[in-house]
């Protein structure tokens, strides 16, 4: 699942992954992918809304589990929050335009981006959350630059080993 350079997080509370949710928001602000991976109430909204929260989303964030997506518009940055759970075939999601949102700069957010098959932007970060008895362990895996520029400017991940880890 993970690479060289994934970063794993073990039994991190609601607290701790909201924490970790917007130091990486100060890295994003130039746009990019995230894709949320993770079972059923693994923490993706909860990742997703204190990642939006921190960019400066100041209304309610709703879950897109029924719209689908919710955009917002913030001064420097269009930010989409995609739910694709009830996504049954990658075929749906042509209405919706995906191409256009990946025009930057721009910030995508998919929960459930297994749903959308290569119908989807290929991710800069996927973040791995899976339940650990009452908390979460976190994988952090870039997919590109981006990504790992991403873990890095957060604090997140060493510039020296991320150097080794990709050689
Ligand atoms: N790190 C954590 N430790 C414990 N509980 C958490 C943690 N993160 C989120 N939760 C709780 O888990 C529940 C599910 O969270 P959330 O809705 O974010 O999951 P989800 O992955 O978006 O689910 P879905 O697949 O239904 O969209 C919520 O009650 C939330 O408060
Ligand atoms: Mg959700």
């Amino acid at each position: 699942m993970s690479g060289l350079d994934s970063i794993s997080m073990r039994n991190l509370d609601e607290q701790a992954l909201t924490t970790l949710a917007r130091r990486l928001a100060a890295a994003v602000t130039r746009g990019g992918v995230m894709h949320l991976r993770g079972e059923l109430g693994a923490g993706k909204t909860t990742f997703a809304r204190a990642l939006l929260g921190a960019l400066g989303v100041g209304a309610r964030i709703k879950s897109p589990t029924y719209s689908l997506i919710e955009s917002y518009a913030l001064p420097n940055l269009s930010v989409h929050h995609l739910d694709l759970y009830r996504i049954a075939d990658p075929g749906e999601l042509e209405w919706l335009g995906l191409d256009e949102l990946a025009v930057e700069p721009s910030l995508i957010v998919v929960e459930w981006p297994e749903h959308a098959g290569r119908a989807l932007p290929a991710p800069d970060l996927i973040v791995h959350l899976a339940h650990a008895g009452g908390a979460r362990d976190v994988v952090l895996e870039p997919a590109g630059a981006r990504g790992t520029l991403w873990l890095q400017s957060a604090g997140i991940l060493d510039p020296v080993q991320a150097g080794k880890a990709s050689r």
